[in-house]
């Protein structure tokens, strides 16, 4: 009996053990959204770097540095929003009306103040570019 336990502690340790690792990583995924890419900055064409400060004085905040993603709302330089996937509509539509949850668990994203269709397509040229230059076409 003794040898028996001595053999089952350090199972039922490393069970103990393992079960604390997963339940850590499950709430990592499963508490608050949060997800976040890399991305690198090409030389943007001035269209795209006056989109470059459109975002970030309305989009960064939720979107990320470099659109690269943050705890308020997901990355733009992602497949899903390849122009195959969100035209350019999609971003003007995103701006100007809000776009209910439906990818993520960040939440709704409200209509941004002050937005214009010219204006968010200058920010599109900017995310475009940046997509380019991450291989996300
Ligand atoms: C208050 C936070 C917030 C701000 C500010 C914000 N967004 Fe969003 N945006 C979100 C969230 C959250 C989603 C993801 C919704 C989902 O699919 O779950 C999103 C989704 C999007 C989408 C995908 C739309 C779709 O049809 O799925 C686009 C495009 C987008 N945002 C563009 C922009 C642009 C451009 C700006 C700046 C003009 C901006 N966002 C500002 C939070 C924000």
């Amino acid at each position: 009996m003794e040898k028996l336990k001595g053999k089952l502690m350090p199972i039922l340790l490393s069970v103990v053990l393992i079960g604390g690792v997963v339940i850590v990583i499950n709430n990592n995924m499963s508490g608050k959204a949060q997800f976040s890419v890399n991305v690198s900055v090409p030389e943007l064409t001035p269209v795209a770097s006056e989109g470059r400060d459109l975002f970030n004085s309305n989009c960064i905040a939720c979107h990320g540095k470099n659109a690269s993603g943050s705890d308020n709302g997901p990355p733009l330089i992602y497949s899903f929003y390849k122009p195959a996937h969100h035209a350019d509509g999609a971003f003007v539509n995103a701006a100007l009306k809000g776009v209910r949850a439906h990818h993520w668990k960040f939440g709704n994203m409200p209509p941004v103040e002050g937005m214009t269709t010219q204006k968010v397509l200058k920010i599109v040229r900017y995310v475009r570019e940046l997509q380019r230059a991450n291989g996300i076409m």
